[in-house]
């Protein structure tokens, strides 16, 4: 789980990073996001293991899961936390919405099922070159109250498994003695609130005209 999980992060920051050129305007998007179609066969060779890596986080969380059950089938006469957070307790359903979110997101931006008005514009690069006008379709996607806020919604629940996770990987793969295990928490959580506040200022921005 660690180990798929932390590639997801991974993919997760390089895709924000790259989606936050919106604020540079549509030349510097759409040149990014042709620079990521040219790539061609590499471009395939990272989507094959980041699907690789999601089946193997969601197998190896439902086998985590029944090996936990099947180690004590009678549950607790009494359930009280005491030290385990909201994020931890509530992993399965956080990467739950995730997915519904991954299906959404594809359907609506790499595929332009759901919003295909939003995916059909075509732009002009300074060098010529006719491509995909990604910006057109971020900002008219965002431009929805409806779907501006659902992402920002998804990106709490993105927030949530992130803050967990992180720490939770570090303990698996016992990189850190457990002494540390204070600071990688705040590590964790102060990384799944940049991963929030970064994803959330596009919809914002573009919601409030800020970003047209
Ligand atoms: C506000 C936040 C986000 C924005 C603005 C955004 C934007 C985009 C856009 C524009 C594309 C299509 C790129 C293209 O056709 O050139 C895309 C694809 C994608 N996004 Fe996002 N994204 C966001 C958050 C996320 C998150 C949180 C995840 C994962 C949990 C994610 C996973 C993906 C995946 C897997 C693809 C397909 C990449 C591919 O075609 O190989 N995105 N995103």
């Amino acid at each position: 789980m660690a180990i798929t999980g932390f590639i997801w992060f991974g993919f997760v920051i390089v895709h924000m990073v790259g989606n936050l050129q919106v604020f540079q305007g549509p030349e510097k998007l759409n040149t990014y996001a042709k620079f990521l179609k040219d790539l061609g066969p590499l471009l395939w060779v990272a989507r094959i293991g980041l699907i690789v890596a999601f089946f193997g986080h969601v197998f190896t969380a439902i086998r985590l899961k029944f090996e936990n059950t099947t180690a004590r089938p009678v549950s607790y006469a009494k359930g009280s936390t005491i030290q385990a957070s909201v994020a931890s307790r509530t992993m399965a359903y956080s990467g739950l919405l995730l997915l519904t979110f991954l299906v959404y997101h594809l359907a609506h931006f790499t595929l332009g099922f759901t919003n295909p008005d939003h995916y059909s514009h075509e732009y002009i690069l300074k060098n010529g070159d006719v491509v995909h006008d990604v910006y057109a379709m971020v900002i008219l996607g965002f431009q929805n109250p409806i779907i501006a806020g659902s992402y920002i919604v998804f990106m709490v629940f993105l927030a949530l498994h992130f803050s967990h996770a992180l720490g939770s990987m570090f303990q698996t793969l016992g990189i850190l003695a457990p002494k540390h295990n204070p600071t990688i928490q705040k590590l964790s959580t102060g990384l799944g609130l940049i991963i929030f506040l970064g994803n959330c200022s596009m919809p914002i921005s573009i919601l409030l005209g800020y970003v047209r």
